[in-house]
């Protein structure tokens, strides 16, 4: 095949590549080509800050020598072996050193592909582990999770999901979820203070639990911080009031580090920030630095126990991807942990993230910013027509694309999520170029909603 003209690509790219959470109707070709630490680089040599870490997955930058070495070194042995009753030495050292590394009490790894089979693997862990364990609980086979909550988007994943806009198109397809409000501290509840909310939120889900924990298999939360709803940030010691709820109630606890873990929060897992260690851990799109699909699911010894047994006792977790455990995958995820070491990343990290807070903290004094939110290196800026009764721009005014329209105009790749501006560069990125994406970022949003458009 000879090699394809721009617009070739561009023709193809708009006709043939069906692009997720992209109505294919108005889709631009963006057709990024390659890359150099946290700059993206297109086909027409354009350079873009990678200001959302090509979602929210790469860590130590792009094209890093030790991650590029990794894989190179792992091509030359083998790209693939099923974990399928056989292993690999890449694949069994990475499931040690996470298990090093993880809260305490995980001492089992379970590898899938990505986020989403990662929290599959947990949820039907979770539900087999209830009927197989030494006192079987067959009753439990529903799940507690959070508003807006946003898992992945295979169905099982989508269940236990609560974004409105992706979610409720599926819902004949879904099992029973019980759902907590998020406990988010920006849109409060009537008559609840941000002092008050913490107390507020358990009380709500404490009322959960005890009405239903006879039935309920596990909980479902992301640590933290709710990534794709919104970046709504948990008030602190939410999570530690989760997992004393769950134990007192014998609900089981998942964890959904796919997109906080990794060093996202300041702490390799957001778990260790309220000293958590929950029954199921999930991870996955930071895991291979950005550089390859492999998801994790850690479990705890009691959950791997109840899945012991004769052949015959069919107790095996009946569930598995062709690529879960990949070597390539592996050699990579083994190389970012030991680039976390070497580049003492999260050290590192430290001035970073308070840049970052002292960029939003600017930002917010513009007058359409209702919000700004961090966590580690997770900034959001949420943008109102109204500050002060908190009232959002339309959908379809397209806010927060028409800011990150404009960031492109200055080299920064940023994508939102509705009228919230998410600042989510590889950890690797410079003091300078962090600079480089708030200017672009409030420049934006002094354009778009303050400016002749605004
Ligand atoms: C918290 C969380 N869980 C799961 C997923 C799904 O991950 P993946 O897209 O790799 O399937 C995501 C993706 O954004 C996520 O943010």
């Amino acid at each position: 095949m000879p090699e394809p003209t721009r617009q070739e690509l561009e023709h193809w790219d708009r006709q043939i590549v069906w692009h997720p959470f992209t109505q294919m109707a108005e889709y631009e070709p963006l057709i990024l080509e390659r890359a150099e630490g946290c700059m993206l680089v297109d086909i027409d040599g354009n350079r873009y800050l990678d200001g959302v870490s090509s979602l929210w997955c790469n860590i130590h930058g792009h094209r890093h020598p030790r991650l590029d070495a990794a894989i190179r070194e792992q091509l030359q042995r083998v790209a693939h072996v099923t974990s399928l009753g056989s292993s690999n030495p890449t694949t069994i050292k990475l499931a040690k050193r996470l298990v090093d590394l993880a809260p305490p009490g995980l001492g089992h790894v379970f590898f899938s592909d990505d986020g989403a089979t990662a929290v599959e693997v947990a949820i039907k862990m979770a539900f087999q582990y209830w009927r197989q364990r030494p006192e079987p609980r067959p009753e439990k086979t529903c799940y507690l999770a959070l508003g807006e909550a946003y898992h992945g988007d295979t169905l099982g994943a989508v269940s236990v999901g609560g974004v409105e806009r992706f979610h409720a198109m599926f819902r004949p397809l879904l099992f029973e979820t019980l759902r907590a409000p998020a406990p988010d501290t920006y849109r409060l509840p009537k008559g609840v203070s941000r002092e008050g909310a913490l107390a507020y939120y358990l009380g709500q889900l404490e009322q959960l639990l005890a009405e239903h924990h006879r039935r309920i298999a596990a909980m479902v939360v992301e640590p933290l911080v709710q990534c794709a709803a919104g970046m709504i940030v948990h008030a602190p010691g939410y999570l530690r009031g989760v997992r004393e709820l769950t134990r007192r109630y014998d609900v089981l606890l998942i964890a959904d580090e796919v997109a906080v873990g990794m060093g996202r929060t300041g702490r390799l897992f957001a778990c260790e920030h309220e000293g958590v260690s929950p029954d199921l851990l999930c991870l996955a799109k930071g895991l291979t630095g950005g550089y390859l699909p492999l998801g994790a699911t850690l479990a705890t010894d009691e959950i791997w126990q109840a899945f012991l047994g004769s052949y015959a006792e069919s107790k095996a977790f009946f569930h598995g991807h062709t690529y879960g455990g990949n070597p390539l995958g592996a050699a990579v995820a083994l190389a970012t942990l030991e680039v976390f070491e070497e580049e003492q990343t999260l050290a590192r990290l430290e001035p970073k993230i308070a840049g970052l807070g002292e960029h939003l903290e600017r930002i917010a004094r513009r007058p359409h910013v209702g919000d700004v939110r961090q966590r580690g290196l997770i900034g959001a800026v949420e943008l109102v027509r109204d500050r002060a009764s908190k009232e959002p721009y339309p959908w379809a005014e397209k806010r927060g694309i028409r800011v990150c329209q404009f960031a492109r105009t200055q080299g920064v790749l940023l994508r939102p999520l509705g009228n919230v501006l998410v600042i989510m560069p590889p950890l690797a990125i410079t003091p300078d170029e962090l600079d480089r994406i708030c200017t672009a970022v409030e420049q934006g949003i002094v354009a778009v909603t303050e400016g002749e458009e605004g």
